[in-house]
């Protein structure tokens, strides 16, 4: 068993050594595949995905991925970026699952990752007018949606399907869509709400929520929302699935540039994914509990600057791996 590590841009490598020295401890029979990817790979050879490390992915079990980004690119034509896209185009991993927690708050935002905005037409019309277009086929509306309404039924049974649906077209499929396989799941409440309001109420009032549903662009928005409302951006982890093939685990935050190399990142992020990697990724449940509760633990013990603390990011490190 594989797999595969891209630790990526930024303060990535940092938080990925403490993600190996944890799975190494929870996974000792897994090997840990190290890979080039982001900005690093662009520099090593022009491509931020290169087709030795994309073969390494899906060869692997799974994938733990660092953030990506590096501002040395941002005005580029090919940015770290445009690896991310295509290795989660490649893997077919449409279901992004962004759990939060915080007392009274446990919701899961479920993001479509493939479709929408992000890979829609695009480009410059002769006027000089710039366009993206946002499409989805109902296929792919159908595949996350019926995603959302199982993950709600393993929850609290109450899925909140968000759209734009008083202006954009692609949002009236997704409200069409969700309400014809809705009958498919008696058991869990549905109800539809405009991106505009649900931003209100997940910033005021995130116990309300169980499953948020939700196409690319409004989950990548809501998803910063609601990790800045549940404790931070360093404690948001995430988990990409397809129907079959590696899944992709990576924190919600980015490669936090202006951190990186002074060893004060916050890695719970990327230890909560390693823990979705744990249970979906190498189906071992039980190791991604106790790893889960061992993060929980060290977030009071040893708390990193951005939470008020002192710890490093070995600290920290040192001190799930006491707890575990
Ligand atoms: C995320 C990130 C990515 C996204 C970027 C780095 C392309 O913001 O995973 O939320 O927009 O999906
Ligand atoms: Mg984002």
């Amino acid at each position: 068993m594989t797999v595969v590590c891209l630790p990526g841009d930024g303060i990535g490598p940092e938080v990925m050594l403490e993600a190996r020295r944890v799975l190494e401890r929870l996974a000792p029979g897994v090997e840990l595949e190290e890979r080039l990817f982001g900005a690093a790979a662009i520099r090593a050879g022009g491509d931020p995905l290169p087709a030795e490390t994309l073969a390494a992915c899906r060869a692997a079990q799974a994938v733990l991925k660092g953030p990506i980004g590096d501002p040395a690119f941002d005005a580029a034509d090919v940015r770290p970026e445009q690896g991310l896209l295509r290795l989660r185009k490649e893997l077919a991993v449409y279901a992004n699952l962004r759990p939060a927690r915080r007392d009274g708050v446990d919701l899961l935002i479920v993001r479509e990752l493939t479709g929408g905005l992000y890979f829609g037409a695009r480009g410059t019309r002769p006027d000089g007018v710039v366009f993206d277009t946002c499409e989805y086929h109902p296929s792919e509306v159908e595949r996350i949606a019926r995603r959302g309404f199982e993950l709600a039924f393993g929850r609290r049974r109450r899925l909140t399907s968000v759209d734009k649906a008083n202006v954009l077209e692609t949002s009236r499929l997704w409200r069409r869509v969700v309400n014809e396989i809705a009958p498919d799941y008696p058991d869990v409440e549905v109800e539809h709400m405009l991106v505009d309001n649900a931003a209100m109420q997940l910033a005021s009032a995130p116990e309300r929520f169980d499953v948020v549903l939700t196409e690319n662009m409004f989950g990548d928005i809501l998803s910063d929302l609601v990790a800045a409302v549940t404790g931070g951006l360093g404690v948001a982890p995430s988990a990409s699935l397809g129907d079959a093939g590696p899944g992709l685990f990576e924190p919600v935050h980015g490669s936090a540039p202006d951190i990186a190399g002074r060893g004060v990142a916050n890695p719970a992020a990327m230890l909560r994914s390693t823990a979705l990697l744990l249970q979906h990724g190498l189906s071992r449940p039980a190791e991604a509990r106790a790893l889960e509760t061992a993060v929980d633990e060290a977030l009071i013990r040893a708390p990193t600057p951005d939470l008020g603390g002192t710890a490093t990011t070995r600290t920290f490190g040192d001190a799930v791996l006491a707890a575990l």
